[in-house]
C-alpha cells in the first residue's frame, strides 16, 4: 500500500466512525473493504503465462509516455551528466566484475551451514553473502526428512493424477501449494530460523520503521519442481522476479533505486529496504506479479543436484546488476551489434543517452523482467549466469529479491531435480493483507491468490491439513495464529504489528 493511501485510509476511516456514531463499526467494515479489497481469483493456466519468452510472444514496443518516464526520471541536464558518467564507470567495472564471476564459476557462490547461522556468521560472510545476492544454506533439515517429504509429495501426485503442472504432458513445475510436506517444510522450525536470518541482512537505513518487522517471517506458499533427467523445456532464461517496468514508472519502487538514478550507483544499497514494501510491483495486473514483498526468493532441495543437472543459475553480483538493470534503458548503442566487434560494441563510447525512445529492453507490461545478451550485453550472460554448487536433500538455496536468476537449459543428471520453492517474506501490512487472502485459499484448497486459479486441490485425496503445520510460528507465518505484539522493537512496529 502507497503511504498516502495509507494515511487517506485511515482518515477516511476516522472520519466515518465519528460521525456515524453507534454504526461506527459497520460504517468501519465498509470503509475497510474499500479499501482493502481481497484479490479475485486468476485464470487457470501454468508458469508458461509468466513470461513473454515461455509463452512465445514477441517484444511489443511500450507505450509513448515511456520516452516522457525517462526524460522525467534523467532530469536536468547536469543529472543528465551525472547519469552517464554513472553509466561510463559501471560498464568499466562490469567489465572487470564479469571477469571475475567467470573466472570462479560456481565457486563464487557463498556457502554455509545452518549450524554456522545459528552461531553467528562473520562480518565478512555476511557481506560476502550480501555482495553476491545469493548462497547455499547447507544442512537445514537432514536428509532423510527432505527425502521423507519428495517420496510423500510423490505419492500424493500419484493418487491425484488430474494434477496440472508445466509441460502439460511431461510435467516439471506442479500446481500444487497445500500438500502435506509442503505445509511441513514452511513451518519447519530450522526452516524459518534461516528466514529470520536472511531478513535480518536487509536494514531500514531510509525506510520507515513502521513499514517493516524482520523476525517474523510470513508463509509464501508457492509451487515445486520435479524435474526429471532429460527434461529441457522447463528452461527460464534470465529474469528477475517483482515486476518490470514498474521499477522506473512505480514512484516508490524508484525510490528504492534513488542513488543509482541520480548517477551514484556505487553508493546504492542493494540492502536498504527503502520504500520497496510499499511499493507497486505489479501496475498491470501480469500473471507472473508477486502479491508480496518477497525480500529473497529461496527453495529447499529434496534431491541430489549440481551444476548440468537442471539446477538453478544466478548472476552473482547485486549492485552491480541492479545499477546495471536500472540504467540500460537510458542508454543504447550507437553502432548496432553486427556492425562492430564485440569489444567496440561494448565500449563506453559507443552508447549513448537515450530518453526519446520508449525502449525498455527487456522489461515487458504484465509480464517478468527478462535479460538476454541482446538487451544487457554487458552483463556477458553467457559466462557469467553460474549454476548453484551441488546441493543435497535438506539443503537450501536463496537469491536476492533483484538477482537475475534463471534455471538450466536442461537436466544432464541422473536424479530428477526436485525442489520445494520456499521464500523469505517480511512482515509488512500489504504482505499481512496478501497472507489473509492466502489463508482463505489454503482453507478452501484453491491455489494462492498470486497463482493461477481453478478448483486446484480441493478435491484431491491425502491434502495437508492444519495438523501438518509445524509450529506455533508456522502458524502465525500462515496467518492462523496472531503476531507477537511483544517482538517489536519500537513504536512503529508496534504499530505495524498491531494492524497487521
Ligand atoms: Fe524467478
Amino acid at each position: 500500500m502507497r503511504i498516502t493511501a495509507f494515511v487517506r485510509c485511515n482518515q477516511r476511516r476516522a472520519y466515518a466512525t465519528s460521525v456515524a456514531g453507534s454504526l461506527g463499526k459497520a460504517v468501519d467494515q465498509l470503509v475497510n473493504a474499500v479499501n482493502n479489497p481481497k484479490k479475485g481469483p486468476r485464470a487457470e493456466g501454468t508458469i508458461a503465462s509468466v513470461f513473454a519468452s515461455l509463452s512465445g510472444e514477441e517484444a511489443v514496443a511500450l507505450p509513448a509516455r515511456f520516452a516522457d518516464l525517462k526524460r522525467e526520471i534523467a532530469g536536468s541536464e547536469s543529472a543528465k551528466e551525472a547519469l552517464t558518467a554513472s553509466w561510463k564507470d559501471l560498464i568499466k567495472d562490469l567489465d572487470h566484475t564479469t571477469r571475475e564471476i567467470a573466472r570462479q564459476g560456481s565457486d563464487i557462490v557463498p556457502d554455509v551451514t545452518y549450524a554456522e547461522i545459528k552461531d553467528g556468521l562473520s562480518t565478512a560472510n555476511i557481506d560476502e553473502v550480501k555482495k553476491r545476492g545469493c548462497l547455499v544454506v547447507r544442512n537445514v533439515v537432514p536428509e532423510s526428512q527432505a527425502l521423507e517429504w519428495l517420496e510423500s509429495i510423490k505419492s500424493y501426485i500419484q493418487k491425484n493424477p488430474q494434477v496440472k503442472g508445466f509441460p502439460e504432458d511431461d510435467k516439471a513445475v506442479y500446481e500444487l501449494y497445500w500438500s502435506k510436506a509442503q505445509l511441513e517444510a514452511r513451518s519447519h522450525p530450522a526452516q524459518l530460523d534461516v528466514q529470520r536470518f536472511l531478513l535480518s541482512l536487509w536494514n531500514k537505513k531510509s525506510a520507515d520503521s513502521g513499514t517493516v518487522s524482520f523476525n517474523q517471517p510470513l508463509s509464501y506458499a508457492d509451487r515445486l519442481r520435479i524435474r526429471r533427467p532429460g527434461d529441457s523445456r522447463f528452461a527460464l532464461g534470465p529474469h528477475c522476479d517483482g515486476g518490470s517496468v514498474e521499477r522506473w514508472e512505480d514512484p516508490l519502487y524508484r525510490q528504492s533505486y534513488k542513488a543509482i538514478l541520480e548517477g551514484r550507483w556505487r553508493e546504492h544499497d542493494p540492502w536498504d529496504i527503502a520504500s520497496r514494501t510499499e511499493a507497486n510491483t505489479n501496475l498491470y495486473d501480469g500473471p507472473g506479479a508477486c502479491g508480496v514483498f518477497r525480500a529473497l526468493q529461496g527453495w529447499t532441495s529434496l534431491s541430489h543436484t549440481g551444476p548440468n543437472e537442471g539446477t538453478l543459475k544466478v548472476f552473482p553480483a547485486i549492485k552491480e546488476s541492479s545499477a546495471y538493470m536500472m540504467l540500460r534503458p537510458f542508454f543504447r548503442s550507437i553502432k548496432p551489434k553486427i556492425a562492430v566487434s564485440r569489444k567496440d560494441y561494448l565500449a563506453a563510447d559507443n552508447w549513448a543517452l537515450d530518453v526519446e525512445t520508449t525502449d525498455f529492453p527487456g522489461s515487458p507490461l504484465g509480464r517478468s523482467q527478462e535479460f538476454s545478451d541482446e538487451t544487457h550485453p554487458h552483463l556477458e550472460l553467457d559466462k557469467t549466469m553460474v549454476s548453484m554448487k551441488k546441493v543435497v536433500p535438506g539443503d537450501c538455496v536463496f537469491w536476492y529479491a533483484d538477482g537475475i536468476h534463471s534455471v538450466e537449459a536442461s537436466n544432464q543428471g541422473k536424479n530428477a531435480a526436485s525442489v520445494l520453492y520456499i521464500p523469505s517474506v517480511p512482515l509488512t501490512v500489504a504482505n499481512a493483507k496478501y497472507i489473509r487472502d492466502q489463508r482463505e485459499q489454503y482453507l478452501a484448497g484453491v491455489p494462492p491468490p498470486d497463482f493461477p486459479g481453478g478448483v486446484g486441490e480441493s478435491g484431491f485425496i491425502a491434502k495437508g491439513q492444519n495438523e501438518d503445520i509445524l509450529t506455533h510460528e508456522g502458524r502465525r507465518a500462515m496467518g492462523l495464529a496472531p503476531f507477537d505484539l511483544a517482538a517489536a522493537t519500537d513504536s512503529g512496529e508496534q504499530d505495524l504489528l498491531e494492524q497487521a
